[in-house]
């Protein structure tokens, strides 16, 4: 049902926990199954130096949440904020049909985060 590369991600989640001194911070939640991701960036000059996540979710949340990391790590926030969750399927190699909503999050919680820095930078 999952592909190898889901359940690799899922067993051995990469970026998981909070980012020291993050300045950047976004939680979403799922309206379909009421699951959480929280997202926590440290960005300098518009690059994401580091991101971690925390997901109260289901395995393929736990999957994308992880994968969505690697692809936005390293990247600026133009290029992280062009992140689809169709793109995050993609990169694991499918998800089941009915599991596809679990990948939204992921996309909505690098959004987030990156929304929540702007605002951040705003008021400095
Ligand atoms: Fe809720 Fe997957 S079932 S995110």
């Amino acid at each position: 049902m999952y592909t190898e590369r889901v359940m690799d991600h899922f067993n051995n989640p990469r970026n998981m926990g909070e980012v020291e001194d993050y300045n950047a911070e976004g939680t979403v939640g799922n309206a379909k199954c009421g699951d959480i991701m929280r997202m926590t960036m440290r960005i300098e000059d518009g690059v994401i130096e580091d991101v971690k996540f925390k997901t109260f979710g289901c395995g393929a949340a736990v999957a994308t949440s992880s994968i969505a990391t690697e692809m936005v790590k390293g990247k600026t926030v133009e290029e992280a904020l062009k992140l689809t969750n169709s793109a995050v399927v993609e990169a694991l190699e499918g998800l089941p049909p009915q599991k596809i909503h679990c990948s939204v999050l992921a996309e909505e919680a690098v959004r987030a985060a990156i929304e929540n820095w702007r605002e951040r930078a705003g008021e400095e």
